[in-house]
């Protein structure tokens, strides 16, 4: 199936939308789409990924007017019909087509103070907690795959169910 898009080129000064026609595969995201339109069409398209699943942002862009992660944005989303636009962020300036500069996330993450877990007072810190925590959890998941258990609770079962017998029965007398 051959689909349309409108792919912002240029710089913040001088710049256009071009149309590409592509062909889609089953199961693509629009970051799949732009790197078959770099491959097929435009291998100077300036677009910006890393994760491609939707942890870094780095792949954020405008599609259809909305700011959106293309690597997690299905072609399937869109009317068959649809002509997709595909535009860098406004929010930060330009740099090459789908490309901004996003320098100032990096000014701001330098001035968030690093996490520093308090120390307790019986000088246990907040991570030997949480291992004890998560220990407790893996030893109850442990406990539902263990035979023993298993048999005990199944005769436990065994036990409650025949003591609602007897005492259905007891009513019925
Ligand atoms: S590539 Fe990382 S969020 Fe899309």
């Amino acid at each position: 199936m051959e689909r349309k898009f409108n792919i912002w080129r240029g710089s913040a000064e001088k710049g256009e939308f071009k149309t590409y026609s592509i062909k889609l595969e089953q199961g693509m995201v629009v970051l799949d789409a732009i790197h078959r339109i770099q491959t097929e069409h435009s291998n100077d398209l300036a677009v910006r990924w890393n994760c491609k699943a939707g942890k870094c942002g780095s792949c954020s862009m405008e599609i259809n007017g909305r700011p959106k992660l293309s690597c997690m944005t299905r072609m399937n989303e869109f009317a068959e019909d649809d002509i997709i636009t595909i535009q860098p962020l406004k929010t930060f300036p330009i740099i090459k087509d789908l490309v901004t500069d996003v320098s100032w996330n990096y000014k701001q993450n330098k001035m968030i103070p690093p996490f520093k877990p308090r120390v307790k007072k019986n000088g246990k810190d907040h991570v030997m907690f949480q291992q004890d925590v998560v220990r407790r959890l893996q030893c109850f998941v442990r406990l539902q795959k263990c035979a023993v258990f298993t048999v005990v609770r199944r005769l436990q079962c065994l036990w409650n169910s025949q003591k609602t017998l007897v005492s259905r029965m007891l009513v019925l007398r």
